[in-house]
């Protein structure tokens, strides 16, 4: 690409304050949807993958709560050192560290796993920080090589291109082992977002065209869960209609006949 990028100077701390400084409808739909999801799938959490993870640990704080476990491993992958560098910042104990309180409190609270114990379920897993430029060809190592692929906002909310939206999404599908746990999450009919001022792109993506968006980057889910959230109020981006979540078993071949589960939360 020759354009700039607006990934390379992302508002890593600016982000975690606004989007998870608070449980609030949208969090609490994401938590839940993960919770529903893993229990349903039964992720092995042995060698977990986090795609375009940003700054945020909170699907893993959310995985380890659930399925009160420490996964085997993280491989936490995104584009920009300094959002991996502040997901880092937290496991590190450092006194900067962003405050996930509100989120472990959530969880503490929901599946009656103290904080303390959360945090070392998830801090004392083997984490690793890529830099990788999921665009590009995956390395060797990552190929086919996880077991539990987790991925937030990142192919719909990075690009408003669809042909780089599917070349993301085949990138997730190729770090898959056969069989995968996957979960995803996605901003519905997002138009693009700001934050601090600088401008991110999105494609707009809904229930309706998920499905096919998936299969044209090889994501053939097994047993698809979707849920679909509307956008709480007020909205925490500008020019979007909500959220889905869609949990699913990665297979080689597309499903002939995918069961699609869909609950409507209007707010
Ligand atoms: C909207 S943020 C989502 C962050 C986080 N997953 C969450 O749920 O809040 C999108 C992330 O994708 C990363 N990203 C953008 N382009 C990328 C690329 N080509 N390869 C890998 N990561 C990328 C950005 O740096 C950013 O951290």
């Amino acid at each position: 690409m020759t354009h700039a990028n607006p990934f390379e100077s992302f508002p890593a701390r600016a982000y975690l304050e606004k989007y998870y400084s608070y449980v609030g409808a949208e969090n609490d739909a994401m938590l839940r949807a993960l919770a529903d999801f893993a229990r349903h799938l039964e992720p092995r959490f042995d060698r977990v993958v986090e795609v375009g993870g940003g700054p945020s640990i909170v699907p893993v704080l959310a995985l380890c709560a659930t399925l009160e476990r420490s996964p085997g491993s993280v491989t936490f992958m995104d584009i920009c050192p300094k959002n991996l560098d502040e997901a880092a910042s937290w496991l590190d104990h450092e006194t900067m560290a962003f405050d996930y309180t509100a989120v472990l409190r959530w969880l503490e609270t929901q599946h009656g796993v103290t904080i303390s114990n959360i945090e070392r379920l998830a801090m004392s897993s083997d984490w690793r920080f890529p830099v990788v430029d999921l665009r590009q060809s995956l390395a060797g190592w990552m190929v086919h090589a996880f077991d539990t692929i987790s991925s937030h906002f990142f192919a719909e909310s990075v690009t408003s291109d669809r042909d780089t939206f599917i070349t993301l999404l085949k990138r997730i599908a190729d770090l898959g082992a056969p069989e995968a746990t996957v979960f995803l999450s996605f901003m519905r009919r997002s138009q693009g977002y700001s934050i601090g001022g600088i401008d991110f792109p999105a494609l707009s993506v809904d229930e309706e065209t998920l499905p096919n968006l998936l299969a044209a980057g090889g994501l053939h889910l097994l047993d698809a869960q979707y849920l679909t959230i509307n956008a709480e109020t007020p909205p925490t981006r500008t020019g979007y209609e909500g959220m889905v979540f869609i949990g699913g078993t990665l297979s080689d071949v597309p499903a002939a006949r995918p069961r699609q589960r869909q609950v409507v939360a209007a707010r």
